[in-house]
């Protein structure tokens, strides 16, 4: 009955603080970000090599913003030609709206250049969309780097962990199954009853431009993960750069059930590297 008060506690504290929280961790800053090779500065140069770069990679980045704009929350772009050709992609979480979507785009595409100054392959995360661009073609390739990838679990442990991460694994497998199926975009989302009180709530999502079996591959690396990034923390996270799967105790996904709320409070994550 005590873990139960304290969740409700904590639940309410997380509910009465969100309006602020959300507004900021949904748009303003990414949740992850991934520059390569960091350290040269291609903003502040003005050699034609930088100067070329730095056109490509702007319009890459605007053009993603728009195209996702009428292509549901995906898009791809290059620019460039050869050596110097430039490849991006953006997507959006499945479940949010047209414009939650945009506005996360359009704040990728004006922060890419702060965080990553024109690096080669930058990446970032946010809690509603992604955005990468390379200088190669990456694109159909799944993508499940370590490094360059997000893992973030909330704390404390669930009192019964055995029976806690069975729950979790079991939504995490519908949302997979329903993810890699034909036809649903590469999105899954499942709900879990854990006890008569709680429910795990599960996403998971493959970047459009993976066929089915690629999606798989990527979520079933993403899923293998979660015993030891997550242990049986009450929300957990893995984003990689090709998919990303995710489970809370509150329904945070999109159409949400009664009285639930779409944000993470970023207070209560804690980022962990897992080798
Ligand atoms: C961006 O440029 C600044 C200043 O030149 C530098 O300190 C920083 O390390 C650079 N960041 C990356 C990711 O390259
Ligand atoms: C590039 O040009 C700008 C404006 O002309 C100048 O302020 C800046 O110092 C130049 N950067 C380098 C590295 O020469």
């Amino acid at each position: 009955m005590a873990a139960l008060s304290q969740l409700l506690l904590t639940v309410f504290l997380a509910a009465a603080l969100l309006p602020l929280a959300m507004a900021a961790t949904t748009t303003t800053y990414p949740i992850g970000s991934f520059c390569w090779e960091p350290g040269m500065n291609y903003g502040d140069l003005n050699g034609s090599d930088a100067v070329v770069r730095r056109r490509s990679i702007n319009f890459v980045v605007s053009d993603l913003v728009a195209k996702a704009r009428t292509g549901g929350g995906f898009a791809t772009s290059k620019a460039g030609r050869g050596y110097d050709a430039f490849y991006g992609l953006a997507q959006c979480r499945g479940d949010v709206s047209g414009g939650d979507c945009d506005a996360c785009l359009a704040q990728a595409a004006k922060q890419m250049v702060s965080y990553c100054n024109y690096t080669s392959d930058s990446r970032l995360w946010y809690e509603y969309c992604f955005m990468r661009y390379d200088n190669y073609n990456f694109l159909g390739e799944v993508d499940t780097r370590e490094d360059a990838s997000v893992t973030m679990r909330q704390w404390p442990d669930m009192d019964n962990p055995k029976a806690f991460q069975k729950a979790a694994g079991k939504a995490m497998g519908k949302a997979t199954a329903q993810a890699v199926a034909v036809g649903s975009s590469g999105l899954g989302r499942a709900k879990e009853q854990y006890t008569p009180f709680v429910s795990v709530y599960a996403l998971a999502q493959c970047t459009r431009d993976l066929s089915p079996p690629s999606c798989a591959q990527c979520l079933s690396a993403a899923v293998s993960k979660f015993d030891k990034a997550c242990g049986s923390g009450p929300g957990c996270q893995i984003d990689y750069s090709s998919c990303w799967a995710r489970y809370e105790i509150y329904p945070f996904y999109f159409p949400l059930a009664a009285a639930g709320r779409a944000t993470i409070d970023m207070t209560k994550y804690t980022k962990v590297t897992v080798h």
